[in-house]
């Protein structure tokens, strides 16, 4: 058993390497843990991780939250799928978003482990919020110091037929549970979140679930959220992952936003994604 090499990356984010993680020592454990509190994603290559690997690494980082709304592995409910057949055209995850922001007590973080990678494209982009909030200007920091947002997820995995899911194909054979998502309640986090394990500031907000802030219309919250959003968007704090086979990619759902590009039209892509559980946000 060896202790990981941590290398930083230029934007966000650490690759990891040195180690099996079907191995690791409770000291690499803890190396890795404290790497992932500071960098916000990790990325490791050429792991051979089987379903029950990726299922046993996951558990040394909390409970697991079985997906309410994406198709299951056929053999593990843990195992949520994030799969784009050659003959659908949207992809799950193509927005930049944080996953579960829409919970009470959002998610840690995910585990995506790559499956089956398309010849060309299908990279992941990375954020960091915590650059995010550090970069902020004076007046936007200003703005957002007490403020709190809404969040939801109705809109994404709804019924209706405006929402993300079923406006697209991407949902066709991959998310369900749509009269669960429409009995989803708004939950609402402050907008500058204090991470609970670095205890540095992070902006909480994101363009897929973050629908206003607390107290305002929708209306009305439209020009700082957009504000927020842009300067995120344009952000020097991005990373973009180039998949390979054995690639696995760990994120901080507090931290980071990530963004599964769709550049790989009539080409299959299959990972697969455990979710582990998180807290309350103060
Ligand atoms: C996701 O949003 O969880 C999917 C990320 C990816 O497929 O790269």
């Amino acid at each position: 058993m060896s202790l990981p090499t941590v290398t930083s990356l230029s934007g966000v984010g650490a690759e990891i390497s040195g180690v099996d993680l079907r191995d690791l020592s409770d000291e690499a454990f803890g190396e890795i843990t404290q790497a992932f509190s500071e960098h916000g994603v990790l990325f490791f290559r050429n792991q051979t991780l089987s379903e029950q690997d990726h299922i046993e690494f996951a558990q040394r980082w909390g409970d697991i939250n079985i997906n309410r709304f994406f198709a299951a592995h056929p053999d593990y409910a843990e195992i949520a799928l994030v799969a784009k057949e050659p003959d659908q055209t949207d992809n799950i995850g193509g927005g930049w978003h944080t996953d579960h922001s829409y919970d009470l007590e959002p998610a840690l973080g995910s585990v995506l482990v790559a499956r089956e990678l398309p010849e060309t494209g299908g990279d992941t982009m990375f954020a960091s919020m915590y650059a995010a909030y550090d970069t902020l200007p004076d007046d936007l920091r200003e703005q957002v110091q007490g403020l709190r947002a809404v969040h939801s997820g109705r809109h994404i995995f709804g019924a209706a037929d405006d929402t993300y899911y079923s406006k697209s194909d991407a949902g066709r054979g991959r998310i369900g549970n749509a009269t669960v998502a429409d009995q989803l309640l708004d939950v609402t986090h402050p907008v500058v979140i204090t991470h609970p394990m670095s205890g540095k500031k992070a902006l909480y907000v994101n363009p897929a679930f973050t629908t206003h802030f607390e107290g305002q219309t929708r209306e009305d919250s439209q020009p700082l959220l957009s504000r927020l959003f842009a300067h995120c968007f344009s952000g020097d704090f991005h990373y973009r992952f180039k998949w390979s086979p054995g690639s696995v990619a760990m994120w901080d759902n507090r931290s980071t936003w990530h963004w599964a590009l769709n550049d790989y039209q009539g080409q299959r892509r299959i990972m697969h994604r455990i979710t582990i559980e998180g807290c309350a946000l103060n």
